[in-house]
């Protein structure tokens, strides 16, 4: 058995977060423990510019980050035990605002040189994805190959095909806006406080699923691409009508979305035929979209198995940071090609 302890560090937008995760291989089963999750949310901070500011989200970070990590290891016996204990610092170099990413960076450096650690500079999307595996349980779940993820965050809307651990191949992606954008967006529009995401979902509870009849874009295209932007656009022309109620607008856009997320995911298992659905991102926290994969994809292709991330792991944390340091120590990848770095050092 192979075990290894990872420092990860997260700065690339607005939740500044430090953890520890423990990386175990038996074989090929893998187990990921966050022995620590530390996270330090600045919503508050940009809930009044309604969105967040890279400028204050960087000063954020730069004074959040060494009181989460005096938490983590504020005495020097801690500090001590946490620098014997550790293998390596896991830092995301990208993507993601540049002014937070160098915080990170630049601190995830200085530890890993006073502690002679080597430094493994993490592709935050690649974090959300390898949240799927970090547990707290021996019954840990498992990527069975080929893995088909359905990548859902603020920035980013993807199907990407794993073949194996660190293998990524993208099948589609938006054309044009991100889907956690979109209900950023029409929540906005629907006058609900940042981030919007959340807000809407916990608004559409109260609202009829099919009020609205709102496009569901890219479904006559044979590929695997998305669109957001006209979903939005048509939400602002519903607001503006002032004939729907906003409980009813968030309801039917947050079906729309959904629908054409599992859509589009389903025609990626039909071709693709992978063992593992899993999602990943901050919209994976949304339940109607947890919860339309949790049915459909068993329901039509019964030998397929359906990831979700712990909801304490599908927004922005340094656990999956650390979990995804973890594999890639754990399989001597430590040089991530799918890396976009901030700095040319890191490379
Ligand atoms: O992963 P993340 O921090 O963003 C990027 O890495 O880009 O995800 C943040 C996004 C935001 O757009 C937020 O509104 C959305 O995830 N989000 C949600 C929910 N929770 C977070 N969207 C829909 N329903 C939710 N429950
Ligand atoms: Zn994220």
């Amino acid at each position: 058995m192979k075990s290894v302890r990872i420092l990860g560090i997260e700065t690339s937008c607005d939740e500044t977060a430090v953890a520890v995760v423990l990386g175990e291989q038996r074989g090929s089963r893998l187990t990921l423990v966050a022995e620590t999750n530390l996270v330090s949310t600045q919503i508050p901070t940009h809930r009044k510019h309604g969105g967040v500011v890279p400028e204050v989200a960087a000063r954020e970070h730069a004074t959040r980050l060494p009181l989460l990590l005096k938490r983590l290891a504020g005495t020097p016996a801690k500090r001590r035990a946490l620098e014997e204990s550790i293998d390596a610092i896991a830092v995301t170099t990208g993507p993601g605002l540049v002014t937070c990413l160098a915080t990170g960076t630049e601190v995830a450096r200085t530890i890993a040189s006073a502690w002679r650690k080597p430094l493994v500079p993490i592709h935050h999307l690649e974090g959300h994805i390898y949240a799927n595996l970090l547990s707290r349980h021996t019954n840990a779940p498992a990527f069975l190959f080929p893995v088909l993820v359905l990548v859902v965050s603020g920035a980013h809307t993807e199907l990407v095909l794993m073949k194996r651990h660190l293998n990524y191949q993208l099948l589609g992606s938006t054309r044009d806006d991100a889907v956690g954008e979109a209900f950023d967006k029409s929540a906005k529009l629907l006058g609900l406080p940042y981030p919007g995401g959340p807000e809407l979902s916990k608004l559409a509870l109260s609202g009829k699923r099919d009020a609205v009849a709102f496009p569901r874009a890219m479904l006559k295209h044979d590929n695997f691409d998305f669109s957001f932007a006209g979903l939005k656009t048509a939400v602002a022309l519903e607001v503006e009508r002032h004939r729907t109620s906003p409980a009813d607008v968030a309801a039917s856009f947050e079906q729309a979305a959904v629908d054409t997320l599992i859509e589009k995911t389903v025609r990626a298992v039909a071709r693709y035929a992978p063992k593992t659905v899993a999602l990943a991102g901050g919209v994976a926290a949304n339940l109607p979209l947890r919860q339309a994969l949790r049915e459909t994809i068993p329901d039509r292709f019964p030998n397929v198995s359906v990831l979700e991330p712990d909801l304490q792991f599908t927004t922005d944390n340094a656990a999956m940071i650390a979990a995804a340091g973890a594999v890639r120590v754990l399989t001597k990848k430590v040089r991530s090609r799918i890396v976009v770095t901030p700095r040319p050092e890191l490379r």
